[in-house]
């Protein structure tokens, strides 16, 4: 073997290529030393990063297990047949296509699926909390198809459902969509399969971020009323970067396993379909069900927080892992807080509210959500405590006071990703 050979296959990214490794270490300590809010964030465990890192990425394949293109896809064919299986397990239906590279991808397919080009479809609003993917005009979702809105209602800021029902009646939509990036409601699943159905609609429930949730059984399933579903692995479910199709309908899931494949995707991503069945046996275990139910308990925790405290929670709670909070009755934007919190080293992200200004820059809310500090061990008590502190940023920012609020804040903060250390952490 050359020396450049045996470098190759041996030598570190630290003694490969210093730039990079550099940004890597850099990441690893800011997770570290950060308490991560953005609502579609979590953090694998290590079983996951050793799939994901594994030499199985090295794997060129093409087609489903038992039936490949190329040769040599045995180990792969067991771990996708064992995150299709766990899937299947996991959310209770018969088909599951586990090969979308992300959440858009697995949507999309959806759409060759069912759709013809020009065909109608019925999405939550996105200032509302729904999904780019699910029609929004910078999406090939909303060029090639015709994407309508429903809202939530104004008062209640929780979907207005008797309204979904005559918009559908109305406008007899080919897809009805529900599920979002940033709705903090249970999602009424039963009542959207029966106006779907009424209105002559397909209904798919997207339900990327409240997955870990559904397979924890602290939401309702989308099963029996969907016809199909489609999530990420990221965000509550804890696992690698990608997406997931189920169904029941058998005829329809022959087609949709040529709508991924060669649909919209290519080769599969090996290493990552091994990264998914890890998760997705995690999410099958007892413990999952606690850390699902801490998730809801510590969104609650923050909510109320930071509602005592005076601040605007949207639709006056959550029933999830996200706390939205609308800035706009304390005189901020969310840049602002979004800012602001950064500085304390606490990373969330501004979001529209309902009814938002459709500029970004302009946004009045800011999304939180409680999954990552969840997965660290964080509980009520902790949550408690970064409400404060993010309410303390938020009035000191009002009254000038903010550098003085950033120091005591940066200090709490310090101390609490000490006590909740992820990786290498010593038990
Ligand atoms: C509801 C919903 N669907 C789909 C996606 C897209 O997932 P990805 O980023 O993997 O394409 C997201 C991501 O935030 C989401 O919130």
């Amino acid at each position: 073997m050359t020396a450049a050979t045996q470098d190759y296959f041996n030598a570190s990214v630290h003694e490969r290529d210093p730039l990079v490794a550099q940004a890597l270490d850099q990441e690893r300590s800011r997770q570290q030393d950060q308490i991560e809010l953005i609502a579609s964030e979590n953090i694998v465990s290590r079983a996951v990063l050793d799939a994901l890192g594994h030499e199985m990425t090295n794997k060129t394949l093409e087609g489903y297990p038992g039936n490949r293109f190329h040769g040599g896809g045995q180990c792969v064919d067991i771990v996708e047949q064992a995150a299709i299986d766990r899937a299947k397990q996991l959310f209770g239906c018969a088909y599951a296509n586990v090969q979308p590279h992300s959440g858009t991808q697995a949507n999309l397919a959806v759409f060759f699926l069912l759709l013809k080009p020009g065909d109608k479809v019925l999405s939550l609003d996105l200032a509302a909390g729904g999904h780019l993917s699910h029609g929004m005009k910078g999406n090939l979702s909303g060029r090639w198809f015709e994407p309508h809105n429903y809202d939530v209602d104004p008062e209640t800021e929780v979907i207005d459902y008797d309204e979904l029902e005559r918009i559908a009646e109305n406008l007899r939509p080919k897809l009805l969509i529900t599920g979002g990036s940033a709705y903090p409601r249970e999602l009424d699943f039963e009542r959207m399969g029966e106006i779907a159905r009424k209105a002559g609609a397909h209904f798919l429930v997207d339900m990327a971020h409240i997955a870990g949730l559904v397979a924890g059984g602290q939401h309702p399933s989308p099963f029996p009323h969907a016809d199909i579903v489609t999530c990420t692995t990221t965000k509550t479910l804890r696992g690698p970067r990608g997406g997931l199709i189920l169904t029941n309908n058998e005829a329809w899931f022959k087609k949709l396993q040529a709508a991924v494949f060669p649909g919209v995707q290519g080769s599969l991503h090996s290493n990552v379909l091994a990264a998914k069945a890890v998760c997705l046996g995690e999410a099958l275990r007892d413990d999952f069900k606690i850390y699902a139910a801490q998730i809801k308990a510590n969104a609650r925790a923050l909510a109320e927080t930071l509602m005592g405290r005076g601040v605007r929670v949207v639709s006056g709670g959550t029933d999830t892992h996200i706390v939205l909070i609308d800035l706009s009755t304390k005189g901020l934007i969310g840049k602002q807080a979004e800012d602001l919190l950064a500085r304390a080293n606490i990373t969330a992200n501004k979001n529209p509210i309902p009814n938002d200004s459709p500029r970004p820059a302009d946004w009045v809310g800011m999304r939180l959500g409680v999954s990552a500090a969840t997965t660290r061990g964080m509980a009520e008590e902790e949550l408690r405590a970064l409400g404060n502190i993010i309410a303390d940023l938020i009035e000191a920012e009002l009254s000038g006071t903010a550098d003085d609020a950033v120091t005591d804040a940066k200090a709490k903060v310090a101390e609490l990703a000490r006590r909740f250390p992820v990786y290498a952490c010593e038990s």
